[in-house]
């Protein structure tokens, strides 16, 4: 049979994860990501990078939970083979610590990171505001390098991209068999998803390389990110905010909120501000739909919808979408050998 055709809309980090890995796991079938951002210009190149999973309260923990461990086990694979400098994923050790004790003082993601801990008395020392803390290894993709050494893989897989917008999904329809939706916000529009909204995140890309730990309020709101070039200090969480106009009081008060954990950022340089917004949804949307016009169906393969998480889960959901698309390519074969009889 002819090869099965296959479009991702996307080419954030969603997008070329679950390109790279259908490419890698579906024999003979083409794979074309089409998209109107690229990196540097997507919501993931913004990000820190930092695995640490966000919780989507849609989405049960036990899933949650496996898809954080395909990912952190998967990229700790990368990190620990030649590979490791060209794709920007390393390992970064640190605290996160908590202003108030928390309900649950050992997460579910716990046994997925490397050496979980309590921190200890002496350690806490260093945040006199801070009643309780954890420590622990965990790992870091570094962006844009991350999304190139993707792009990078796809295209040695045989894999294309195209720079596209697209309007309707049907567009698409004369020229592939599949669509596999990895929009992003995008999602709002094109599929018309009312349920998806941005969080606005508003960073600082710093020179300080002397800093080597990571240090995370449990609040999700202040945090300092070491990575191979620069280190991520954050942040904001404003819903339902689209401005991507980086605002210089809102900066003011990162730095000051960061150097309140670690003084010496004070003589930080080189700060460059980034705003993204996150496509936040109380679950990843992760499914199969038959769009139908007429007599013609169009299937979509849906995976968007990360948040604030969306690297610490990307391995994993790239999987399971790369499954349903695996389970529908069965099925079309099925069809066309039946038909060939
Ligand atoms: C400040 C900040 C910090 C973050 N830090 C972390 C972190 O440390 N760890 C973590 O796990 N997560 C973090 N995140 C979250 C993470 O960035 C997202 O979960 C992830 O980037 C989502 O990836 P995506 O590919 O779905 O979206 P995007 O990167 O936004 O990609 C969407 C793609 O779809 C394309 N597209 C959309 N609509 C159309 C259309 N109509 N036609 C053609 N193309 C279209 C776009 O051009 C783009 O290529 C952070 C986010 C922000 C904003
Ligand atoms: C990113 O955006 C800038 C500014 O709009 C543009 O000049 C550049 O070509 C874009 N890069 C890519 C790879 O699309
Ligand atoms: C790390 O690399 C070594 C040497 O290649 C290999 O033996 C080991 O299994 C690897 N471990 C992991 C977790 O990838
Ligand atoms: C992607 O999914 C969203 C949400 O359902 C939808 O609005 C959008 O049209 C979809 N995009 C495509 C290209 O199907
Ligand atoms: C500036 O930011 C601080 C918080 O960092 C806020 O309290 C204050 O209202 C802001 N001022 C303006 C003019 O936006």
């Amino acid at each position: 049979m002819t090869k099965v055709k296959i479009a991702v809309v996307g080419a954030g980090l969603i997008g070329l994860s679950t390109a790279v890995c259908i490419s890698e796991s579906i024999p003979g079938c083409s794979v074309t990501v089409i998209a109107d951002r690229f990196t540097p210009n997507t919501t993931s190149d913004v990000a820190a990078g930092i695995l640490i999973p966000h919780v989507y309260p849609g989405t049960p923990v036990h899933q949650q939970k496996q898809w954080f461990r395909e990912t952190f086990d998967y990229l700790l694979g990368i990190c620990n083979s030649s590979q490791a400098s060209e794709a920007g994923v390393h390992l970064v050790s640190g605290w996160q610590i908590f202003k108030t004790v928390p309900e649950e003082k050992t997460p579910f993601w716990s046994d997925v990171v490397l050496g979980f801990r309590s921190m200890t008395e002496k350690e806490m020392k260093k945040f006199p505001q801070h009643k309780f803390g954890q420590a622990f290894t965990t790992l870091k993709c570094d962006c844009p390098p991350y999304l190139l050494w993707l792009e990078k893989r796809l295209k040695e897989n045989g894999g294309h991209v195209h720079a596209r917008k697209i309007e309707d999904m049907w567009e698409l329809h004369s020229d592939y068999d599949i669509i596999v939706n990895c929009s992003g916000l995008g999602s709002r529009k094109l599929m018309n998803d009312q349920e998806i909204h941005p969080i606005r995140g508003q960073v600082l890309k710093v020179h300080a390389p002397w800093i080597r730990h990571f240090i995370r309020d449990g609040s999700g709101l202040t945090y300092i990110y070491p990575g191979v070039h620069d280190i991520t200090l954050g942040g904001t969480r404003q819903k339902d905010n689209w401005n991507l106009s980086p605002d210089p009081n809102t900066s003011k008060g990162i730095l000051s909120r960061c150097c309140a954990l670690e003084p010496s950022l004070h003589a930080a340089r080189d700060v460059k501000v980034k705003v993204g917004l996150r496509p936040t949804r109380s679950a990843v949307r992760l499914q199969k739909e038959v769009l139908v016009r007429g007599s013609e169906k169009l299937p979509v393969i849906h995976n968007y919808g990360h948040s604030s998480g969306g690297f610490s889960v990307h391995q994993g959901t790239a999987r399971e979408a790369t499954w349903l698309i695996k389970e529908y390519v069965a099925a079309l074969e099925m069809s066309s050998c039946k038909a060939k009889l």
